[in-house]
């Protein structure tokens, strides 16, 4: 039977796939219930990616607070002043690059900050058992894979990167929280989401507006490392269901079945982003640029989702062509978004247009 859910605590949910879960439960499911999306408004935080859902469901059935999720007393009032009994824990610094150049903050965030949310939600809830915790992890936990196998939920963790570590300490935070204390929890790891609303540090839509703007398009090493991708709308659509209906205690994995060599998806995506537009292919080549290697570079990760798809019934809805060229239509379409994230301007609109409500 699907689990009631009424107040759901989205943490981060002014990132791109917080962001995007929020849209989804909104516009795409039978969710009658509030969401209170608690955020701190880091660079990678953009409330403007919720600005149709602040004006259709702001006060009655959406609540944006501005918090830190290592806030204790702040998380507190929350769970209390909105009666929450779900929380989806979005929040973190997740990306890799960045956690190599400061791991400080990772630790902070993904750890203490996960900590925090855990115990709060223990102290909160007690013996309760119609209430969920979900963490939303990453499958490079898992560490890399040479040509061979795939992620299970049972691989044993072996993460490489500061980032990769900090997100596996907070899974195992989760899991001890389960075990020790009973919460009822769940758990998701998943592979590279692309889609609306990502920061363009990320891949793929830093590939995108560089080949718009005709600047280098730096790639990795050899250009051969392999990720899973998955698009972010199957994702979030994973989610749901686990949060319906996933069993407390378990881990689940979510993927794209969908593995590429970095420089086979660059080179796909100058292909639509030439359809797109009138710049010629060729030219878009020639921006292709070998770069020194990510310390650490992790090789290849790709995913076994063959437990959420025959447990909950969990399928990835879009191809890969579908999604890719969705993705190169909606940064290539959304100018004003990309030049307001590129320039910081998002950052002032927020302080613009946020007003405090605790
Ligand atoms: P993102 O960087 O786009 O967004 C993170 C959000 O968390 C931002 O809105 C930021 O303001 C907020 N945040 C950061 N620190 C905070 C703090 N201390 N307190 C409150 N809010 C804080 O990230 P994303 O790509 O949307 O990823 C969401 C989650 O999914 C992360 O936990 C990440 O590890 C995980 N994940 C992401 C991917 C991916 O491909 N993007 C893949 C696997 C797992
Ligand atoms: P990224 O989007 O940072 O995700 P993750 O490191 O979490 O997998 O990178 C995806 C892949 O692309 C990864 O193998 C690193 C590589 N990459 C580049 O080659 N050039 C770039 O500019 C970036 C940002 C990533």
């Amino acid at each position: 039977m699907a689990r009631s859910l009424h107040n759901i605590l989205v943490t981060g949910g002014a990132g791109f796939i917080g962001s995007n879960f929020i849209h989804y439960l909104f516009e795409k499911t039978d969710f009658t219930g509030r969401i209170v999306n608690y955020d701190a408004l880091t660079y990678a935080g953009n409330l403007e990616n919720l600005a149709d859902i602040e004006k259709k469901f702001g006060g009655s059935r959406y609540f944006f607070i501005k918090g830190d999720i290592t806030d204790r007393p702040y998380v507190e009032h929350v769970f209390r002043d909105y009666a929450i009994d779900t929380v989806v824990n979005f929040a973190a610094e997740s990306h890799v690059d960045r956690s190599i150049l400061g791991p400080e903050t990772f630790i902070k965030t993904n750890v203490f900050g996960t900590y925090t949310l855990l115990d709060v939600a223990h102290h909160a809830w007690g013996k309760r058992e119609d209430t969920l915790f979900h963490h939303v992890s990453t499958d490079e936990v898992f560490g890399s894979l040479s040509e061979e196998g795939y992620f299970r939920e049972d691989t044993a963790y072996d993460p490489h990167s500061p980032y990769s570590a900090s997100k596996a300490a907070s899974d195992h935070l989760v899991m001890a929280y389960h075990y020790t204390y009973g919460l009822p929890t769940t758990l998701s790891n998943c592979s590279n989401n692309y889609g609306p609303y990502q920061f363009p540090e990320k891949l793929i839509p830093l590939m995108i507006l560089n080949m718009k703007e005709r600047k280098p398009l730096p790639v990795y090493g050899d250009g051969k490392n392999v990720r899973d991708w998955l698009y972010v709308e199957d994702h979030v659509a994973a989610l749901w269901l686990i949060l319906q209906k996933g069993k407390s205690g378990e881990k689940y994995n979510i993927g794209g079945e969908n593995e590429w060599e970095n420089i086979h998806l660059i080179r796909r995506l100058i292909s639509f982003v030439a359809e797109e537009t009138d710049i010629d292919p060729k030219e878009l080549e020639s921006l292709v640029v070998f770069v020194r290697d990510r310390p650490g570079h992790d090789r290849r990760y790709a995913i076994d989702c063959s437990k959420i798809k025959k447990e909950l019934g969990w399928k990835q809805k879009s191809t890969f062509d579908e999604g890719l060229r969705q993705t190169v239509h909606w940064y290539l379409t959304n100018d004003g978004w990309c030049a307001r994230v590129k320039s910081g301007e998002y950052q002032k609109w927020i302080e613009k247009n946020y007003v405090r409500r605790i």
